[in-house]
């Protein structure tokens, strides 16, 4: 009798227990492990619920192919649960109070032995990303993909609760503006034409908002050629959102509740309201708009405590208005000198100039520029970082982003060393009150913080009205992000409803007259029409589910995920064309291109 067309699988391994001793059962999965004792042989068999021990009698006609289990292979079985002797039962597995004496048996599929030993963490990630499907197969892996299932359903069944409707955009569309490179798809039948596959679909849902679908979701794929990092995919996934007859209000409160019901179903855990900071209050008090909140300091302005100590280098930066901050970190008053040095290079990378820190020794102050700055100064300095007398206090003197950046990198560095960070709760805040625009003096032009799609608060629309440009920099926007733990877990804006204050955004942008046609033409036309006021947001649903799986790294969470360098490696993607694709998109490839295809082959 052969399983699978005979017998059917009646459980899963993982889901027995002492209930279902005496039953007879069939069982399918894979060989995890198997041990020879006295002529018995002792299987572990897994399926996606867990492990279950099986015990054979290879004396047994029927049980003697069970000498050829290996690893890995795929079994089928039939038996009866029996409850494990006392002193036998293993209480660190959920079946480890029963196991299964087979009574026939079946291999399914024999297996070589793997490459890569299934759970085994220090395996190479490139051997791990290379044999995804047997990576797949471990433990850790399973438990964060039924986290994302579960996640998913979660997210679908409270905004169907919430009258949303999820509807599905293209993916073959125009530029959507994200601030990234866009993935490009060459059209056959318009050649010379290109597709961009979709930064996000931020215009469509406003569209769909024009279109009186007033509440709209979807769970979507987006795309952006951008330098990748730890919680940064190429293709990744949003939850994305948009409103009808809303204020920012409304929208927070409404992923609040989100946010409340997907912790409350998948981790058991009430999440209190959260707090609202101004971007501005991020930057002075943590550096950085994503602040880990776990992290209990803050940084301390010493702009003007220091505007005038004689050393030129705080002399300089504060006479020609840039920032002097400082970071006092508790119980770090032994670090030495060479570790110290260790934390200047950090700094640098982030292009501070240096790293001016100072401890008390006693009733005087041990740093490098007590030469300038007198016991007062520094007395004043730990008074206003209110710093204890066992911390460090380090100072750092630049342009008010390079000040911030070096001091939130080093905030986050120095609290992982010492362990600073309260890993036991998520900390969650949102960021409000971004600024509209960031001048780029790459591009010698300003771009949008957020999008330009993003409506500029009410006090400061007249200097949009106006195109008075030396005045953009105070311009204000009705974004907010949603940040957890130092990550941005999601962003958002109430958008612009007006067609004329559209333009002078793109006026603002110096996005001139042909491109806007080009690009936005039939944006720009819909919002003639009748466009009620609305707003949205978007989670980055991969970052989501890290943080709900407690893993640090964006590709623990996604089934087949992409390298830095934007390459799958199991399935070795991207890949060459045949010359005949490219003739029929009317594509030649470039003399680089060319040598590129010859150094890889
Ligand atoms: P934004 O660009 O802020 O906003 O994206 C929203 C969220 O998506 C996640 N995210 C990413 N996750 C993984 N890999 C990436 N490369 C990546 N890029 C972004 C982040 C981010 O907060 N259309 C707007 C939303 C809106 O205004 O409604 C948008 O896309 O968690
Ligand atoms: P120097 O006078 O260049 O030897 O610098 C004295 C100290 O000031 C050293 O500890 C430097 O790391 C530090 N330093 C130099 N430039 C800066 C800066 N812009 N901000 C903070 N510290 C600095």
């Amino acid at each position: 009798m052969a399983f699978v067309i005979d017998k059917k699988r009646t459980h899963y391994c993982g889901q027995l227990n002492a209930d279902n001793s005496g039953e007879t059962v069939v069982l399918m999965g894979w060989v995890d492990s198997r041990r020879d004792h006295g002529g018995l042989v002792f299987i572990d068999l897994r399926d996606r619920f867990g492990i279950v021990q099986i015990v054979f009698d290879p004396s047994k006609t029927e049980l003697g192919v069970a000498k050829d289990f290996r690893g890995e292979f795929v079994i089928a079985l039939e038996g009866k649960v029996n409850l494990r002797p006392e002193g036998m039962v293993n209480k660190k597995i959920p079946t480890g109070a029963i196991e299964i004496e087979a009574t026939s048996c079946e291999i399914l599929s024999s297996a070589e032995t793997p490459p890569i030993q299934i759970g085994d963490e220090k395996v190479s990630e490139l051997m791990r990303l290379k044999y995804r499907y047997l990576d797949l197969r471990s433990k850790k892996l399973q438990n964060n993909l039924i986290m994302r299932h579960k996640s998913m359903q979660a997210v679908r069944n409270f905004l169907d609760s919430q009258d949303f409707l999820e509807i599905e955009t293209p993916v073959l569309y125009k530029s959507t503006p994200e601030g990234a490179r866009d993935y490009l798809v060459p059209s056959r039948v318009n050649q010379g034409h290109f597709y961009a596959l979709p930064q996000s679909p931020q215009t469509l849902k406003q569209l769909l908002m024009i279109g009186n679908m007033d509440r709209y979701f979807q769970i979507v794929k987006c795309f952006r050629d951008e330098d990748l990092r730890a919680d940064r995919q190429p293709e990744f996934t949003q939850i994305d959102l948009e409103m009808s007859f809303v204020d920012t209000d409304d929208v927070l409160a409404m992923n609040e509740s989100l946010l409340k019901f997907i912790w409350k179903e998948l981790k058991g855990v009430d999440i209190k309201p959260i707090t609202r900071i101004t971007y501005d209050e991020a930057m002075n008090k943590y550096g950085c708009d994503k602040p880990d909140l776990r992290i209990p300091w803050e940084l301390t302005d010493l702009t003007e405590t220091l505007s005038s100590t004689g050393f030129k280098v705080f002399d300089d930066v504060s006479a020609r208005g840039g920032s002097i901050k400082a970071l006092a970190v508790p119980g770090y008053d032994g670090v030495s000198r060479s570790k110290i040095d260790k934390l200047t290079k950090l700094v640098k990378q982030m292009g501070a100039k240096g790293l001016v820190w100072a401890k008390k020794d006693g009733d005087s102050y041990n740093s490098p520029v007590s030469k300038f700055i007198n016991k007062e100064t520094f007395d004043k300095i730990f008074n206003k970082c209110n710093a204890s007398d066992d911390s460090c206090v380090f100072i750092i003197a630049d342009d008010f982003k390079v000040t911030c950046a070096s001091l939130s990198m080093l905030r986050g560095h120095l609290a992982n060393e010492l362990n600073a960070v309260d890993t036991s709760v998520d900390k969650f805040v949102w960021v409000v009150d971004f600024p509209m625009l960031d001048y780029s003096p790459e591009q010698k032009r300003w771009v949008a913080m957020h999008h330009p799609f993003t409506q500029p608060v009410d006090e400061d629309m007249e200097i949009i009205l106006n195109q008075d440009e030396k005045n953009y920099a105070k311009v204000k926007a009705k974004a907010y992000d949603l940040v957890c733990n130092g990550y941005e877990l999601g962003g958002g804006s109430i958008r612009i409803h007006s067609q004329k204050i559209q333009n002078n955004i793109f006026d603002a942008l110096a996005i001139g007259p042909e491109e806007r046609a080009e690009k936005f033409g039939f944006f720009l036309e819909a919002l003639k029409y009748g466009t009620p006021p609305h707003g949205g947001f978007a989670w980055g649903f991969d970052r989501l589910n890290m943080i709900l799986s407690g893993t640090d790294a964006i590709r623990d969470v996604i089934a087949f995920p992409k390298t830095a360098k934007a390459t799958c490696l199991m399935s070795e993607t991207p890949g060459k064309v045949e010359l005949d694709q490219l003739l029929d998109l009317g594509i030649r490839l470039s003399q680089s291109a060319k040598e590129n295809l010859e150094v890889q082959s």
